[in-house]
């Protein structure tokens, strides 16, 4: 392989977040596209980034933390009698392989193939089966209800609308999705760092949710999992 090739392979699926952050910050790049977005969560998962002992998904993701979700989540959907769950993005499936969820079908998706894989091998079945897919970018499966925790909050908001289309698009019907009532104003972030948003508020401007799950812990802002009907959500 040439030079300039090697480099540009290795710049596509080894780029350090703190280097595409610089490169963006000065509008050396201007925007990720999804070989970008791929290869800033690739190695966050690569590198546990996140740093918990527990998750590659992040100290959000634990058992423990969870406690309260894992009771809550499955009255929500006998309430909404759903019986198929698209959870994107699934992670690394750490706290979900706990909860007792009754469908006849769970599909997890992330961006990252080697997450996908793994939870294949490990947590694969008849009625449960793992896809790598990008949510801003992929068509995704119809299913009664998109799961949908602690990934827009790591989005920008351009990325975060791609993903609400995307959803939209799927003609699935429900939407449970992060957010955080508290947050007074939503503040962009490039796609790969970190801010809490109220989905409630500006740009995005989503209804009040028929109904909040609770995904609060000690220690950490307030956090809850909103539910919409999806033809309710207006881009
Ligand atoms: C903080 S983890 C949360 C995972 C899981 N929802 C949970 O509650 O444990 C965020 C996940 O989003 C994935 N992700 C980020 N952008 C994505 C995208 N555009 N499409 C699919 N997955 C994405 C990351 O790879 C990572 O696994």
């Amino acid at each position: 392989m040439g030079q300039q090739k090697k480099l540009k392979a290795y710049l596509k699926t080894k780029m350090p977040l703190w280097m595409l952050d610089f490169l963006y910050r000065n509008k050396l790049l201007l925007s990720y596209g999804p070989k970008y977005k791929k290869s800033v969560f690739s190695e966050i998962y690569r590198t546990n980034h996140w740093g918990d002992p527990e998750s590659r998904s992040g100290a959000g993701s634990t058992i423990s933390y969870t406690a309260a979700l894992r009771d809550d989540l499955p009255k929500v959907l006998k309430e909404i009698k759903a019986k198929s769950l698209l959870d994107a993005p699934c992670g690394d499936f750490n706290w979900m392989k706990e909860a007792r969820l009754d469908l006849k079908e769970y599909i997890g998706a992330d961006i990252v193939s080697e997450i996908i894989a793994e939870n294949q091998r490990k947590y694969g079945n008849e009625n449960r089966r793992f896809l790598v897919l990008d949510i801003t970018e992929d068509n995704l499966p119809q299913v009664d209800v998109i799961f949908c925790r602690d990934v827009f909050i790591h989005l920008s908001f351009s990325d975060v609308f791609r993903a609400l289309a995307k959803f939209k698009e799927s003609k699935s019907k429900y939407l449970i999705a992060s957010t955080s009532p508290i947050i007074q104003e939503n503040i962009n972030v490039i796609t790969g760092s970190m801010h809490n948003l109220n989905l409630e508020l500006p740009p995005f401007n989503l209804p009040k949710p028929i109904r909040l799950i609770d995904d609060r812990q000690k220690g950490f802002i307030e956090r809850w999992m909103g539910l919409w009907k999806i033809e309710d959500i207006k881009l």
